[in-house]
């Protein structure tokens, strides 16, 4: 094998660990909450938010077009330094729901139930966007976390 090939093949591996690694860390180390899908979840139609702890919140979001079910339409409030958990599906097609400056990135998918938890530690306004095209009013489905 070449000297060059045998650099490339080593540079190669080392990525690939690397990204490996660094995946590791940001779930291990960093807690990242990745994304998950439940589909055994249960389905539910409304959305809600609810008290399920000391600043701890869990939200049911159903999403539709174009707007968010959260309890309230297309925003909750919350105290500072709430973990709040996410759960959403949605009522008619695939839409999005990414809040900002969090990691929260989920799909709403009809009849499954995805999760991600976010924590909320400065005040202010965190926008909630559609990130999936999901039809003519796409442009206009967005809310928001407001933190208190
Ligand atoms: Cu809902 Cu785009």
């Amino acid at each position: 094998m070449d000297r060059f090939e045998k650099r490339a093949m080593a540079l190669a591996l080392f990525l690939v660990l690397m990204f490996f690694g660094l995946v590791v860390y940001a779930a291990k180390g960093l807690q990242a909450d990745l994304p998950t899908c439940l589909p055994n979840a249960r389905l539910f139609e409304r959305g809600r938010m609810v008290e399920i702890g000391p600043n701890r919140y869990q939200v049911d979001v159903v999403a539709y077009m174009w707007g968010f079910d959260m309890g309230t339409v297309n925003q909750i409030k919350v105290p500072r330094g709430a973990v709040v958990d996410f759960y959403i599906t949605s009522k008619d097609v695939m839409h999005g729901y990414h809040i900002d400056r969090t990691l929260v990135n989920l799909m709403a998918i009809p009849g499954a139930v995805t999760y991600s938890r976010a924590r909320f530690d400065r005040a202010g306004e965190y926008q909630i966007i559609c990130h999936e095209y999901c039809g003519l009013g796409h442009q206009n489905m967005a809310g928001k976390v407001i933190v208190e």
